[in-house]
């Protein structure tokens, strides 16, 4: 099982519409993919037109009171499951943070799905916190959405910085997001970090607005503008994620049991 995860200290950057879209595309492909929304804000629950309800919310799920396997819901399409999130998540950390290892505890309740997914995508709320560390441990590979600005750049760094603690880092694919290709500054920020990180990826994410309109037909890009150019950008840019797979520390996120 490889664990994927839409992360980026800074919010609003395309966290969520790229991990509906690249999870839908995963299980589009043939894998069995599972996507666990960790944001309370529900986004990605919402788009894949899943009710936010979790019985016993987060804290029975963390405390080990109700299994993961429970909270898994179908979503419309095939190969394609959710872990929604309710407004109980908002206390996520608190229930983490009163747990053993807590920053482990992400990485062993995603070890008793081992066997039942190939992939799985982690989408939580910007920031750094005990959640958001959870994520990066349990993940073989960080997806990070970029924009085109100076200060984005600057957060990738500090990224980095968070990552390069860890014991076993993950995997990291940066990638530029909601790129306007008129605008020269956009052009030069990309230019720019293509030369200084090889592990950038080649594919752009413009901003177009068939993205905002996931929220209206709640459904992945492929599903209602399968044309769109945006769409297009998206499958390349899993065609390259999915090749890049191989080489990263994917199977991490099994639980240590069960390695
Ligand atoms: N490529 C794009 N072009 C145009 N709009 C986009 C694009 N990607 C995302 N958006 C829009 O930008 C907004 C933020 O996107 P999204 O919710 O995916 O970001 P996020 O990083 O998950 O945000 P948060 O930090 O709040 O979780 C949404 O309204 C979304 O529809
Ligand atoms: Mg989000």
């Amino acid at each position: 099982m490889n664990t994927l995860a839409t992360y980026n200290i800074k919010g609003g950057v395309g966290k969520t519409a790229s991990a509906v879209n690249l999870a839908y595309l995963a299980a589009r492909d043939g894998r069995r993919v599972l996507l666990w929304d960790l944001d309370p804000q529900g986004a990605a629950s919402y788009l894949l037109r899943v009710r936010p309800r979790v019985k016993g919310g987060a804290k029975a799920l963390v405390r080990g009171k109700r299994p993961l396997e429970e909270a898994v819901k179908v979503t419309e399409f095939d190969g394609l499951d959710l872990v929604p999130a309710d407004f109980t998540y908002r206390n996520l950390d608190l229930v983490l943070d009163e747990s053993k290892k807590s920053t482990q505890r992400i990485t062993r309740l995603l070890g008793t799905m081992a066997d039942d997914y190939d992939l799985v995508f982690l989408d939580c709320a910007p920031g750094i916190s005990l959640v958001s560390e959870n994520v990066v441990n349990a993940a073989g590979t960080l997806l990070v959405p970029l924009i085109p600005t100076t200060l984005s750049v600057r957060t990738l760094e500090q990224l980095g910085e968070f990552v390069a603690e860890l014991d076993r880092p993950p995997a990291v694919i940066p990638f530029f997001t909601m790129v306007d290709g008129r605008k020269r500054l956009h052009r030069e920020v990309i230019d720019d970090l293509r030369t200084h990180r090889d592990d950038l990826a080649t594919t752009v994410i413009p901003a177009l607005s068939q993205v905002e309109q996931m929220a209206v037909h709640r459904a992945p890009l492929p599903v209602f503008a399968p044309r769109s150019r945006v769409t297009k950008r998206y499958e390349e840019l899993w065609a390259e994620v999915s090749s890049r797979l191989g080489s990263g520390r994917g199977g991490r996120s099994r639980a240590p049991g069960r390695r």
